[in-house]
């Protein structure tokens, strides 16, 4: 048995509350040894996991690790949110009594880090300083190295968080426990997976995946269900699965910020990487404060809406990743960055990586390169097409390290929204852009985001499906509950954000994007911040205002007008058949507020009265 006391006592962890919290679960699970560790470690647990074979030197200061391969993704299935209040089940939380799942998960856990290290990850999410940081401290306990690298790279971890909080338990207790994993029964009816937040005692018990998403527990567990149920109940913020970004106007000197929820694999990480197209580049730039999470609180003295990252790093996914797309997020991959890669393709010998799209074709030579499960890309058959990098591999940066970060990334204040923008892969209907002025038809829009499955999560890619406010997989509460403190956060801000719904991802019927997307997706924001500044009209649509062809910049954009003209209409009679979906995906919803079915009215009647 480990010696817990002496472990915390060198580490200098001082906090009576966090003491009893790492007794409690190095007992149960049985570990060996306690490690603190905070972000100095680092270069020590890297070398450690290079000796261990848990990292492979991917050039200078790169690193590369395979997950086991039935462990690549979140799985939604498996993830649910426990309290002690049965009013606390919505549709999609997956709620289940606390008094069921703790005593599970404890039975999962118990001895099931023996002969193990268990490392102690003091954690804060959120700038240090900010209005919401009480919330924001967390202990995760993990039995897995590269958990910790991947943590130390997205959040800010260091004992004195910990020591440092006015009240000593006020803080998210998080276990990560990696099991067994090739005995878990993964995705079958034996599967012995579960990732639980007890969301009412805050305390995450996440078992049998060592995948990011699953694993990193201060960023998806925390950093939004936790957070989620947390801005709730205090009645003081939202936790979204928003990217956070500035756009500077050198010409007029403004700043603007921009908040917006896309579904994971949907355009968050490239859009809050985006370098502006090269005849818009003197004009404006953009600069990256977050690209995954974002809180969200009204500041009491100047009544703004105000906007956080809680994150240190990028998790960002690999595929398509290249010079024209996002050079940005390259350079934050840069050798010497210590950014660590995941589940891509790897070649032991000269330590390169690929991923499709990183080139037009892969590596010549073959010979020497390993797919992402490991396997040699020269045995393959012929017949064999699958990618060589799995569709959901990533990398893991840290924020320092992205060439476009903001100045003030990590000031205390936040920054100021100006708007909140919705989208997600939807191959027709929605066009590229709509902006929507009032709060209840923006939150309505939000909460009917029907968006296609990606291969962030396991098993439905390319399955349309709703995913409201793109927080499907981490909503915490009810649906309705939700909607009315979104309403109520941000109704209480004094300038209102203008919200849009955008789509990058049209496609025609040969299955080619419509839009080009990428740094281009500068311009339809740009477009947003007009409107909202009263320089552009648009039309005006039953869904929306549309931006005319000649107010959007579109100098040098490689599209055929007949695209154009697709991505900027709307389709009455195919948005009439959504409206039928809509209320029947409303319906299931428990105590939402009146203010968005009249919401989904008034659209539904200017839909009908547009169409005569
Ligand atoms: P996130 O998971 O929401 O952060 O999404 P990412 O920004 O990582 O992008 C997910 C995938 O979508 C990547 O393969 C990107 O290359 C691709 N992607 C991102 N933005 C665009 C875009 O504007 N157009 C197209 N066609 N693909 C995009
Ligand atoms: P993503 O982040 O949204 O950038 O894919 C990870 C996730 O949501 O699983
Ligand atoms: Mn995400
Ligand atoms: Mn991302």
């Amino acid at each position: 048995m480990a010696d817990v006391e002496a472990a915390l006592d060198a580490a200098g962890l001082k906090n009576p509350k966090v003491r009893e919290f790492v007794k409690e679960y190095a007992e149960l699970t049985g570990a060996e040894r306690i490690e603190v560790v905070s972000a100095a470690d680092d270069a020590r647990l890297i070398q450690e996991a290079l000796d261990a074979g848990e990292l492979h030197p991917s050039g200078e200061g790169l690193y590369y690790s395979r997950s086991y391969y039935k462990d690549t993704a979140r799985s939604e299935e498996r993830t649910i949110v426990a309290t002690n209040n049965e009013l606390d089940k919505g549709v999609y939380n997956n709620w289940r009594p606390a008094s069921e799942m703790k005593p599970m998960l404890h039975e999962r856990m118990r001895g099931a880090s023996a002969g193990k290290t268990m490392y102690v990850i003091p954690y804060l999410m959120s700038p240090p300083g900010n209005a919401l940081a009480p919330w924001a401290a967390g202990v995760e306990l993990t039995d897995t190295r590269t958990v910790v690298l991947h943590m130390i790279r997205m959040s800010r971890v260091a004992a004195h968080f910990l020591d440092e909080l006015d009240d000593p338990d006020h803080f998210v207790r998080a276990v990560h426990v990696t099991g067994d994993l090739e005995n878990l029964g993964q995705g079958t009816e034996a599967d012995q997976r579960y990732f639980v937040t007890v969301a009412d005692e805050r305390t995450i018990l996440h078992f049998g995946s060592s995948y990011g998403g699953n694993a990193l527990l201060g960023k998806i567990a925390h950093g939004l269900r936790q957070g989620a149920y947390d801005g709730w109940a205090s009645k003081k913020f939202l936790a979204e699965q928003y990217m956070l970004i500035g756009i500077h106007d050198n010409e007029t000197g403004k700043d603007y910020h921009i908040c917006g929820g896309f579904p994971s694999a949907s355009g968050k990480t490239n859009l809050a990487m985006m370098l502006a197209p090269d005849v818009l580049g003197e004009r404006y730039h953009v600069s990256f404060y977050g690209d995954d999470i974002a809180w969200l609180w009204v500041d009491e003295e100047s009544g703004r809406l105000m906007g956080m990252n809680p994150e240190y790093g990028v998790f960002g996914v690999a595929k398509d990743t290249n010079e024209r797309t996002n050079p940005t997020a390259l350079h934050s991959i840069d050798p010497g960055t210590h950014a660590i890669f995941t589940n891509v393709a790897y070649n032991p010998t000269t330590g390169e990586v690929w991923w499709e799209g990183r080139t037009p074709s892969p590596p010549e030579e073959v010979h020497g390169w390993l797919d992402w499960t490991g396997s040699p890309l020269a045995d393959r058959k012929d017949s064999d097409s699958s990618p060589w990098a799995h569709p959901n591999s990533r990398f893991t940066t840290t924020l320092a390290n992205v060439p476009n970060i903001a100045k003030d990334f990590d000031a205390a204040a936040g920054v100021p929204i100006d708007a909140i923008i919705f989208g997600g892969r939807t191959r027709d209907r929605e066009p590229l852009v709509r902006a929507i002025h009032d709060l209840a038809e923006g939150v309505y829009d939000g909460l009917t985001l029907g968006a296609e499955a990606t291969a962030a999560a396991e098993g439905k890619e390319g399955v349309l499906r709703y995913d409201p406010m793109s927080n499907r997989p981490f909503m915490a509460y009810g649906e309705g509950d939700y909607a009315q403190h979104y309403l109520d956060v941000v109704g209480a801000a004094t300038d209102q954000p203008i919200f849009a719904h955008v789509n990058w991802f049209q496609r025609g019927d040969d299955g080619r994007f419509l839009w080009p997307g990428y740094r281009d997706n500068l311009r339809p924001l740009l477009w947003l911040l007009q409107l909202r500044n009263g320089e552009v009209e648009g039309r005006q649509t039953p869904v929306g205002i549309v931006p005319t062809k000649e107010e959007l910049n579109l100098e040098g954009v490689d599209i055929t007008p007949e695209d154009l003209d697709t991505i900027l209409s709307i389709d009455n009679a195919r948005w009439q058949e959504e409206m039928a979906n809509r209320a029947e995906h409303l319906e299931q919803f428990e105590r939402m507020p009146e203010a968005i079915w009249e919401a989904h009215r008034r659209v539904a009647k200017a839909l009908e009265d547009d169409q005569g």
